[in-house]
């Protein structure tokens, strides 16, 4: 099984806005399968980069009075800060206003062309005259045409859930200038699709390529008519790679978003000497995708149509997560739970984070709910109660000693975690970490009761009990150890941590969990990981409704 070559990507984000809690679960959830992979000895690339282009950043630089370029700059680095805080470790952060994408993209239309699948067509649109431009349906506000509803975006409504063209709004205004907007028509290139559908047919509904519920959403819906063109163009003024062979007009965003995937793969291997082709064009590569569920559609559609036409490899899984929401509600800015990630990284532990998403995700698509009482509940009983004290109550009875020359016997609880090992494997490689936290879980259990009937505390006051204490922490540690291991992709510090008082390199291979250690010095217990503390919650919250 190791020796598998795999490609990671993680949806980019938004170049227009910080990151928030709902954004990491996605990185989180690819971070941790990247992390097991390597303990694995398999070989990984994990790649990601900001998505840039777009009517809002043109209008944002507008506004701001500067240069599209410094706004990217400085998104990229607080972006990149934000996930090295949570650990999200890529191998290559890059962008998508690259000039190794803008090649990217010109090859992939090229290939378009030459397939005779780009067609043109006028469209009519809003256009706001004061600012010259074409309005996005997020920069329309009107009255709803089903229901009444007054000031609602151009493509749906928040109070009836209707949803319908910009066009048939009343009332409309664009939200730039306030202006009553006129309709115009330009035209657009666009990518006709269905002759992709039987191809798309068989790609989507291939064993493993995606989770089922996704598989057969597609089936049900866009598969099951004939596929629409796609409209890949917008004339100018828009900020991104104007269309070499159409002066005038630019790619639409998402036509240049998702290959900025292969653009940061190609960035990094510049950088490391290695070939592109050797990523995307290799049939022994695995790809795998992960983005949120408002994104499939870009994913599994018009994406492996993109690859296809231009001669790249097809990915081998797009992994789908759910959607975040705070006490049962969505996030919100009044209510403080529209959590940035800075704001929370100001305040408590990424580990915390880590194991509470990591112990709510699962292979399925539902969305996760952040409860507050029950992170606080999860971090404090199980993470600190049950794992930590494994160590806490054991460590200091061994500083400066070694472990047991020979594994003491234990009733056969190590080799009971061994042999969950398996089990846990194949949970990693589903995204199923909430069965991942609930083995280890039970395993720390029945390792806890150990030490309780153990008992080395009393142990300790006794004489000539010296060698028993040692045999009981010796077996509680290497317990201890064991689970480490097994979460190591989940909470790689305390991973480390566990590696460091026990002499071992920081990061372990996942057959480490297979052989308990002995004769191995135990260090000083440093402190592993604090309880979170409710207050720290609070003040999180409030930081979060006073930031504007
Ligand atoms: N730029 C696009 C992706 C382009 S990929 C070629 C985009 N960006 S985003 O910033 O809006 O979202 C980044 C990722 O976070 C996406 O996978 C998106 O689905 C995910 N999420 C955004 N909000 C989320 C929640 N509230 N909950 C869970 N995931 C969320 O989409
Ligand atoms: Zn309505």
């Amino acid at each position: 099984m190791s020796d598998r070559k795999l490609l990671v990507t993680n949806a980019l984000p938004y170049v227009n806005g910080h990151l928030h809690l709902g954004h990491l679960v996605g990185y989180i959830q690819a971070d941790i399968f990247v992390r097991y992979q390597r303990m694995n000895g398999n070989h990984v690339g994990y790649f990601c980069g900001d998505d840039t282009h777009g009517t809002a950043t043109m209008i944002r630089a507008r506004e701001e009075g500067r240069e599209p370029e410094a706004i990217l700059e400085e998104m990229s680095d607080s972006h990149q800060q934000d996930f090295a805080g949570f650990q999200v470790v890529f191998d290559h952060y890059g962008s998508t206003h690259s000039e190794s994408n803008r090649e990217a993209v010109t090859g992939i239309w090229t290939a378009l062309r030459e397939a005779g699948r780009v067609v043109e067509r006028d469209v009519t649109q809003l256009f706001d005259t004061e600012s010259g431009v074409f309005l996005a349906d997020r920069f329309v506000k009107g009255t709803c045409p089903k229901c009444g509803a007054s000031d609602q975006f151009g493509d749906n409504c928040e109070v009836c859930g209707g949803m319908y063209d910009p066009q048939d709004l009343g009332d409309p205004r664009s939200t730039l200038t306030g202006t009553v907007p006129e309709l115009r028509t330009a035209v657009h290139y666009f990518v006709s699709l269905e002759e992709f559908h039987d191809f798309l047919d068989e790609w989507t509904q291939s064993p493993g390529r995606l989770q089922p519920e996704i598989a057969n959403q597609l089936k049900g819906s866009f598969l099951s008519e004939p596929l629409r063109d796609w409209d890949v163009s917008r004339p100018a003024p828009y900020f991104g790679f104007e269309i070499p062979d159409a002066p005038g007009h630019f790619f639409y965003v998402w036509v240049d978003a998702p290959i900025g995937y292969i653009a940061s793969t190609r960035d990094w291997c510049d950088q490391n000497g290695e070939q592109v082709e050797d990523w995307w064009n290799n049939p022994d590569r695995e790809i795998h995708h992960f983005i949120g569920k408002d994104i499939v559609y870009f994913h599994t559609l018009f994406w492996p149509a993109m690859l296809k036409t231009g001669g790249y490899e097809l990915p081998r899984h797009v992994q789908v997560n759910g959607f975040l929401t705070v006490n049962g509600e969505k996030m919100s800015k009044r209510k403080g739970t529209f959590l940035q990630a800075r704001t929370y990284l100001e305040h408590l532990s990424p580990n915390y984070l880590r194991y509470y998403f990591a112990s709510k995700l699962s292979s399925s698509v539902t969305d996760i709910d952040l409860n507050f009482e029950e992170f606080t509940a999860k971090v404090n009983s199980d993470l600190v109660g049950k794992l930590i004290n494994l160590a806490s109550r054991t460590a200091r009875f061994m500083k400066g000693q070694k472990l047991c020359e020979s594994y003491p016997d234990d009733g056969g609880l190590f080799e009971r975690g061994a042999a969950a090992g398996a089990e846990i494997a194949e949970a990693y490689e589903a995204c199923d970490t909430n069965k991942v936290t609930r083995v280890v879980m039970a395993l720390a259990d029945r390792a806890n009761e150990y030490v309780e009937a153990g008992a080395p505390w009393s142990l300790k006051k006794q004489e000539g009990k010296e060698e028993e204490v040692r045999q009981v922490c010796s077996v509680a540690l290497n317990l201890f150890r064991q689970l480490t291991v097994y979460l190591q992709p989940i909470l790689p510090e305390l991973s480390t941590k566990a590696n460091e008082l026990l002499g071992q390199e920081s990061e372990s291979h996942f057959s480490e969990a297979q052989s308990p250690l002995t004769g191995v010095s135990v260090e000083k217990f440093e402190h592993l990981m604090r309880r979170v503390d409710p207050d720290r919650i609070t003040a999180m919250v409030e930081a979060s409704i006073s930031e504007e």
